[in-house]
């Protein structure tokens, strides 16, 4: 389709901004060029609300709902014409074009659309989504928020995601889910082949491609799974070690669970990092998922070590978000001897995880 300038005249009286509008278009006329056209503020908000919000407020379902209610009601609310025709500008910007970041699929023309994403760095997330097909019986998984708010924010639809630390697929579940595509690594065979089912049963109404493959992430030919795909790199990376050995899985002395000290486990996470880096992209984003643990008396600050490692490899450090941690139906059942450790012990019962986000710079 030809695009052309087209340069939207405001009517004398109201031009109080310094430059006429310019807006490249699909060559329509703007929606908004009536509302442009009124003699006063009064005969615009009269406008406003008959042809605009009342037509509007009958369609809940529209999806751009909540972005064209917000910017109403500013106008609504709007004491001058500066402020009016600022807003009516914003509406007419989004109605020809998008705004958004190389790395995800946000249009900030209409950031206000986007309320079901998280921007603080306090996560407190009340339930686990179950609205997937999701393995929540396997033990250390993650709840499908965590990899559903990173693929939102960091990857754009048809995008590759690496996860190094399979598990039950949660990540790949959500990639389905979201129209992007992943490749998982797990160690333990039988937990991978399960994975793998679980996800070949789930809808895929992207048509993407989700693979697992079976193997130790910290020497897996990642070039090999790549050229499997035939891509060069993928655009996000997802990694949510063991928390060392708090949850053991299986017995193979390469799993992460099994290293012999804090550091080793530290080594090999870092090993991971180290052999997945060269394919994300540049610029690219990497999250780590990880919590602390408690050991002879003693908090292990292994999230924040788990970090500096990635610091380590070159990551630029982004954000760092605090979750909640629910507790599981065992936990819950010991609560109260819970806070009874705690109160014996001098010490305070985890309720927390990190999401560190990096950069790939
Ligand atoms: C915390 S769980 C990940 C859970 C996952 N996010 C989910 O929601 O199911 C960590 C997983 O990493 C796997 N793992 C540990 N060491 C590994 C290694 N060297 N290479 C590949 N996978 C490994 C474990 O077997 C376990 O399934």
């Amino acid at each position: 389709m030809s695009k052309s300038r087209v340069l939207v005249a405001v009517p004398s009286h109201l031009n109080k901004t310094t430059h006429p509008v310019i807006m490249t278009t699909e060559t329509k006329p703007s929606t908004y060029l009536d509302l442009m056209e009124c003699v006063d503020i009064t005969q615009l908000k009269t406008r406003l609300l008959s042809e605009y919000i009342l037509p509007l407020s009958k369609q809940l379902n529209h999806p751009d709902f909540q972005f064209l209610m917000t910017n109403y009601t500013q106008i609504l609310e709007a004491d001058n014409w500066e402020r009016c025709f600022a807003i009516i500008k914003k509406l007419m910007r989004a109605e020809v074009g998008t705004k958004s970041k190389p790395y995800n699929d946000i249009d900030l023309n209409k950031w206000q659309n986007y309320s079901d994403i998280l921007t603080d760095s306090l996560w407190m997330v009340e339930k686990r989504d179950r609205s997937s097909t999701h393995n929540s019986d396997y033990w250390g998984n993650f709840i499908p928020q965590i990899p559903n708010q990173l693929l939102q924010r960091f990857t754009q639809k048809e995008d590759w995601v690496l996860d190094p630390f399979l598990g039950s697929g949660t990540t790949l579940l959500e990639c389905r889910a979201l129209g992007r595509n992943g490749i998982g690594i797990e160690i333990q065979e039988e937990a991978a082949v399960e994975t793998a089912e679980l996800i070949a049963d789930t809808p895929n109404p992207e048509q993407v491609n989700t693979y697992v493959e079976i193997g130790d992430s910290q020497t897996f030919p990642i070039q090999t799974a790549l050229d499997r795909q035939g891509i060069k790199s993928v655009q996000l990376m997802v990694l949510h070690p063991p928390y060392w050995n708090v949850v053991p899985f299986g017995d193979n002395e390469n799993n992460l669970a099994n290293a012999f000290s804090s550091t080793h486990f530290l080594d090999q996470f870092e090993l991971v990092v180290h052999n997945c880096t060269p394919y994300l992209e540049d610029n690219r984003y990497a999250a780590l998922i990880i919590g602390d643990i408690y050991m002879d008396s003693e908090w292990v600050p292994l999230a924040f070590q788990a970090m500096q490692r990635m610091q380590r490899q070159g990551y630029t450090l982004k954000s760092t978000v605090i979750k909640n941690v629910n507790e599981t139906k065992g936990k819950r059942d010991q609560t109260e001897l819970w806070r009874y450790r705690a109160l014996n012990g001098g010490f305070y019962v985890f309720k927390h995880e990190y999401i560190f986000l990096f950069q790939k710079t």
